[in-house]
């Protein structure tokens, strides 16, 4: 699929700086309508440069988009275009919209989750990030741990008085033997990452002879009702409300045909996909998943991993798959593990914290802030990612509340309608003057707006 091609291909942005706009052929040979998978809106692509009608047809189908060859968007009203290049062929999106407090949001969308290039329309010329009002990207539901009676003819839970208690969380899982989708709400695990149909791996629906075998059937059973289970069912199934996302449970056949090679050595534990996020077993009814410290267990979340990595590493191997083909593969999942692993530098436009406390960020109003030891890992994703060791403060804004502007929060003070997630309880420490600290800011999880280490005035 291209747009996994090209998210390997295109430069990594470092924390905001701008990209350069390349300089794109004027020819266009296509273009393309669809509905953006992370704002969920309506776009338009140009193909510029030298695409192939198949090439063009194959992009477009990934988007679950309509072609229409040797004609341009034309949209009337627009925000600006994110542009990508490969191999000398240009696409450019058009953006549409005629909201002005739209551009910042807009501008993320296109770098930080697209990995494009922004060019921004009259309308957002010289993009004021500063002056977004944070509208476009779905924002991200913290997880809630639901608990509730069994459902009939169910056996009582095992949790205070017989309940059920089941994290709402891509990594969290119900009690072994029940459906995921009884115990939790989906709708809040696809704010949680970015959700979109996706088709499955062409031939899926084939018939597997291996369906007849009696302990093969067995353990493709098992490993269906662990995943059944868990969060992945929101997306990895028919009820996804706008089609499943490349594999899925009741897909006709052996849904295992669905999954594409690289799902496959996930399953197999042979890539890393500890930056995903994960609870301690004890916390999650006993499912397990990758962990920093353990990174090569199943991307699944289960109560075996070296059972569920056998099954995948013997459908791996089926489909002559080795592990060193995937070896040191790691930017699978967008931006989860370079932000992880970023360091960040100075600040250097005028971000920190101003001697009477407020604090000063570039890049639009936030939701999340930290300030963490300057040698602590960046934050990322829940529950065992975004508190890293070092943090000294963190506040956040509610889903349903309106992000901070910089300039507006003091340190140590949480703004009315914010929550401070550390320390617990009582004030931060207080700042050493002439110390380096981390400033850590997000419009939302994973979309960082600043990342650097100020100095404490
Ligand atoms: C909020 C939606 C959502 C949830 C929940 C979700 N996924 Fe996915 N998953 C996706 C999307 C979308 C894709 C397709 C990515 C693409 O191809 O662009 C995907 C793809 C995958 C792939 C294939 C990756 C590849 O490169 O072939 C695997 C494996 C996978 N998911 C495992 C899981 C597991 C395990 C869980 C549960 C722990 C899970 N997913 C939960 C949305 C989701």
């Amino acid at each position: 699929m291209l747009c996994r091609i090209m998210c390997v291909l295109v430069a990594v942005l470092g924390g905001c700086a701008k990209k350069e706009v390349p300089v794109i052929p004027e020819e266009i040979a296509g273009s393309c309508r669809y509905e953006n998978r992370f704002s969920r809106k309506f776009e338009c692509r140009d193909y510029h440069g030298d695409w192939t009608e198949e090439q063009i047809r194959q992009d477009c189908d990934s988007w679950g988009g309509e072609v229409t060859i040797g004609q341009a968007c034309n949209l009337e009203q627009v925000l600006g275009y994110c542009i990508w290049e490969q191999e000398g062929r240009y696409i450019r999106a058009s953006l549409p919209g005629n909201d002005p407090g739209a551009c910042g949001s807009t501008l993320r969308g296109c770098e930080f989750f697209g990995r494009g290039a922004f060019d921004p329309a009259p309308i957002c010329g010289g993009v004021d990030p500063d002056q977004d009002r944070g509208g476009g990207l779905v924002v991200f539901q913290q997880p809630v741990r639901r608990c509730q009676d069994p459902l009939p003819g169910e056996p009582p839970g095992r949790s205070p008085g017989g309940q059920v208690c089941t994290w709402e969380m891509i990594s969290g899982a119900t009690e072994p033997g029940r459906r995921f989708a009884d115990y939790a709400s989906c709708d809040r695990v696809r704010t949680q990452r970015p959700y979109y149909p996706v088709p499955t791996a062409p031939g899926a629906d084939r018939p597997d002879e291996r369906l007849q075998d009696p302990e093969y059937a067995q353990e493709l059973a098992w490993v269906r009702s662990q995943i059944e289970s868990t969060a992945c069912v929101c997306c990895h199934s028919s009820s996804a409300p706008r089609g499943p996302s490349n594999w899925y449970l009741d897909a006709p056949g052996n849904f295992i045909n669905g999954f594409f090679d690289r799902g496959i050595a996930m399953g197999a534990g042979w890539i890393d996909t500890s930056g995903l996020g994960a609870y301690p077993p004890e916390e999650n009814n006993g499912f397990s998943r990758a962990t920093p410290d353990n990174p090569h267990h199943t991307i699944f979340v289960t109560t075996d991993d070296a059972r569920m990595r056998r099954f995948f590493v013997r459908e791996a191997e089926r489909r002559g798959l080795r592990q060193e083909m995937f070896a040191g593969m790691r930017y699978v999942f967008g931006p989860i593990d370079e932000q992880r692993l970023f360091r960040p530098s100075a600040c250097t436009r005028g971000e920190g914290v101003t001697p009477d406390g407020r604090i000063v960020w570039r890049g639009g109003r936030a939701r999340y802030l930290y300030v963490l030891e300057e040698g602590a890992a960046s934050p990322t994703v829940p529950p065992n990612l975004d508190l890293p060791a070092g943090t000294i403060w963190r506040i956040d804004v509610p889903p349903e509340g309106e992000p901070w502007a910089s300039g507006t929060v003091r340190y140590g003070q949480v703004p009315a309608g914010g929550r401070q997630r550390f320390p617990l309880s009582g004030p931060p420490a207080p700042l050493v003057s002439g110390r380096r600290y981390y400033l850590y800011v997000t419009a939302d999880i994973l979309q960082p707006v600043t990342r650097c280490l100020m100095v404490a005035p």
